[in-house]
């Protein structure tokens, strides 16, 4: 372990204070509570592991005891996962596979306890977690909705290492396990009890009862338990389920995760032989992955999202207005969007826009959303209803006085925007804040004439809002601090990742994002097949190719954000001229199904598109690393140029706003990161030498030269306090 990491356990677990504590009941159970003094959650590192390791060798001892229940002290939380810090502290392959090994057999004991252990699970469930009531002999959970189980390993780019890859498809079957471990993602306990990952499902209040009799009918033989486990069916079929799970991880990743064909492996050749070999081959895998880079960056990643909960662009102590009462102006894609999840939020949410008709729409598609998740499973008929009622629909600005923030989406117009910024302040409360999600528009240029600028500020959701995880704060010089915290604990509790970015023509993410899909546009222009442009950036790593986005995003609405960040940065982001002959050719993209590609039933590239270029230029292939080397490097730059100006307050916020934001491959950490691990002295000759063949766009920022003079990564920046 590091000292770093040596010094955040010593503050936080005293030597005296105890994780677990017991407590010996009438009628011979020992409930034993996990509370890790002075955390928030429960994780199990190894000071845990040793008391647990104690405790089971304790158990030897006392023929008193008839049975455990093993449960949590925390409020709503049972066990958050491993120690991360203790992982990050790994620093060979061997360490991890060691590490690994020996928590494997702490829990083998557990497993092999002389008296039975129940675990008694109410709220989270994951990780290290659900490893270690795996090893417990029956598994109680509450229905309560915090009550969740899950292996989330492969988010941080590892397995499962503590015995998941071996003990959850032997529990629940090949395909269900191999669904939890390679998704990652977490149930709760109805859809746990339906697959066999816990036997029984009681409400919190019965947990702990429920709990004591299980024990002692296992004491006495008098429960019997039947578990689902590998069928004979899969058994027979293992070849397919095994290559049909690496073809759809290929599919999803194109081989940049290691980590889920490394569990896919784990699981494959672990369920062909004994658990005690299986768990050997998690170890090795564990220990490989634990220090790889992709691993790394994620856990960088993690750390971020974590890091802006605390240093959020606002001093701290600052008082946000709580949000009871949203108005939200216009009721389009991005307005329903807003509503719908505010609604799930639980605010009441005032929708308003020009005609019924839109309304209307507004509305359709937030029952469309919750009329999914009810068939998904995840939301009761009445609960439907319940968040349909909480949205009030208006044409009119009835209603907006009790407004505590109000987020116009109305389409993208300057004039339009302060016209409807005027009429609002005309009649909300004096303490109400006004956030415009342009996702260009300087929010300046939308205050200028405001009655209060001070409480104006831009809130840049991301489409389809319901999905993407991002909300990127925009706040003048003018923006009060209480204001930009109103916005950014508002964005917290609807779930988003939020930064807080200071104000310019498309902050930070569309003004990254900008030269990147001009050079995409460029490629073509320049003969590149469309295909051929989006499979090189997909090949990099991110989830669509940049005219696949283009499409998606609204071929116009792309053209009217290139507009704006010419006239705020000049020739550096002009788009070529053929998008010009694009947008009037009437290709709007994926909404009209005519864009850089069609839409008639199969989505295939429209290459009719072609003749609308120059005349004359042929078709050619183009080496897909000088294409990503175009792309990516002028989205770095900017990037930079971002942090140079101050838009960005740090490294760390680039790195979270273009991953959730704009799909920047989290496996590489962010463009930050991306250029920590390349080398600013490297970016900037590959800069130097697109400037050389392609112009003057590509001049490498000031802040790179800087960097490659001094050798400094970005990331040993801090935050800087205001934005
Ligand atoms: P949209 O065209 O789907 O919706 C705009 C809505 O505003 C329409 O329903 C229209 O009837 C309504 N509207 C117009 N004038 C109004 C008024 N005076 N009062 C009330 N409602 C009025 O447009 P979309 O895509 O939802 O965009 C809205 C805003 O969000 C724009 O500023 C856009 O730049 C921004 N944005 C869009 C993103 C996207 O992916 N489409 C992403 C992020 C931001």
């Amino acid at each position: 372990m590091s000292d770093p990491a040596k010094a955040v356990l010593a503050k936080a677990v005293p030597a005296t204070a105890r994780a677990l504590t017991q407590e010996m009941r009438s009628d011979g159970v020992l409930v034993v509570t996990l509370d890790v003094p002075g955390e928030k959650v429960n994780t199990i590192g190894r000071p845990v592991m040793e008391e647990l390791d104690a405790l089971i060798t304790d158990l030897d001892a006392r023929p008193d005891v008839k049975g455990v229940v093993l449960r949590s002290g925390k409020a709503d939380n049972f066990i958050a996962g491993a120690d991360i810090k203790e992982f990050t502290a790994i620093r060979s392959a061997l360490e991890g596979e060691t590490l690994s090994r020996s928590a494997q057999g702490v829990l083998g004991r557990l497993e092999a306890a002389r008296v039975p252990v129940v675990a008694a699970i109410h709220g989270s469930c994951l990780g290290g977690g659900l490893e270690t009531v795996l090893c417990c002999r029956y598994r109680i959970a509450s229905d309560d909705p915090k009550t969740v189980l899950g292996v989330p390993e492969v988010n941080l780019g590892i397995i499962p290492g503590i015995g998941g890859t071996q003990r959850l498809p032997r529990l629940v079957g090949l395909a269900a396990g191999l669904d939890l471990i390679l998704t990652g993602r977490s149930v709760k306990a109805t859809r746990a009890l339906k697959s066999g990952l816990v036997d029984e499902v009681v409400p919190p209040a019965a947990l702990l009862t429920a709990a004591r009799r299980a024990v002692l009918d296992l004491a006495d033989g008098t429960r019997r338990l039947e578990r689902p486990g590998i069928s004979l069916g899969e058994r027979l079929i293992r070849p397919v389920i095994f290559s049909k799970a690496r073809s759809s991880v290929l599919a999803k990743t194109h081989g940049h995760y290691p980590a889920p064909l490394a569990a896919i492996d784990a699981v494959q050749r672990g369920t062909a032989t004994s658990l005690a070999e299986g768990l050997k081959i998690e170890a090795r895998h564990f220990g490989e992955l634990s220090v790889s880079d992709v691993s790394r960056n994620l856990v960088s990643v993690f750390f971020a999202t974590q890091d802006i909960k605390k240093d959020a662009g606002y001093p701290e102590g600052t008082r946000a207005r709580e949000v009871h009462k949203l108005a939200v102006l216009g009721a389009g894609l991005m307005g329903s969007g807003i509503a719908t999840v505010s609604v799930e939020a639980g605010v009441d949410v005032r929708l308003k826009d020009a005609s019924f008709e839109a309304l209307g729409r507004g509305l359709r598609h937030a029952r469309e959303v919750f009329e999914e998740r009810r068939r998904r499973g995840s939301l009761k008929p009445r609960e439907v209803d319940r968040r349909m009622q909480r949205l009030s629909p208006t044409v009119d600005y009835s209603g907006f006085r009790r407004a505590d923030l109000v987020i116009e989406a109305v389409f993208e117009d300057l004039d339009l925007k302060r016209r409807v910024l005027a009429e609002t302040e005309a009649v909300i409360a004096d303490d109400c804040v006004f956030a415009s999600n342009t996702s260009s528009l300087p929010i300046g240029d939308i205050a200028r004439d405001a009655r209060h600028p001070n409480r104006v500020l831009g809130m840049h959701f991301f489409s389809p809002v319901e999905k993407m995880p991002l909300l990127e704060v925009v706040v003048t010089q003018e923006t009060d601090a209480w204001a930009t915290a109103t916005a950014a604990v508002f964005g917290r509790r609807i779930g988003k990742h939020v930064i807080v970015v200071r104000d310019g023509a498309g902050f930070y993410t569309s003004r990254a994002l900008g030269p990147y899909m001009n050079e995409a546009a460029r490629l073509v222009e320049e003969g590149a097949a469309i295909e051929a442009v989006d499979q090189a950036m997909v090949a990099f790593g991110f989830p669509v190719g940049p005219l696949a986005l283009m499409d998606e995003v609204g071929i116009d609405v792309g053209a009217k954000v290139a507009k704006i960040l010419m006239h705020a940065f000049g020739e550096r982001m002009a788009p070529p001229v053929a998008m010009a002959a694009v947008v009037e050719d009437g290709r709007l993209g994926r909404k009209n199904k005519r864009g850089f590609y069609v839409y008639d039933g199969k989505k295939r590239p429209d290459e009719t598109i072609y003749a609308l270029l120059p005349s004359g230029t042929p078709r050619r292939t183009f080496d897909a690393r000088d294409m990503q080397d175009r792309l990516v490097f002028a989205f770095l730059n900017e990037a930079a140029r971002c942090l140079e100006e101050g838009i960005l307050r740090s490294p760390r916020d680039g790195d979270v706003g273009a991953i959730f934001g704009l799909g920047f491959p989290a496996f590489r950490g962010g463009p930050f990161r991306y250029l920590d691990k390349l080398g600013a002295r490297f970016a900037v000759e590959v800069l130097e030498r697109l400037a050389a063949h392609h112009g003057e766009r590509f001049r490498p920022a000031a802040i790179l030269v800087d960097h490659a003079r001094s050798g400094a990564p970005f990331h040993d920046q801090r935050a800087r306090t205001a934005p």
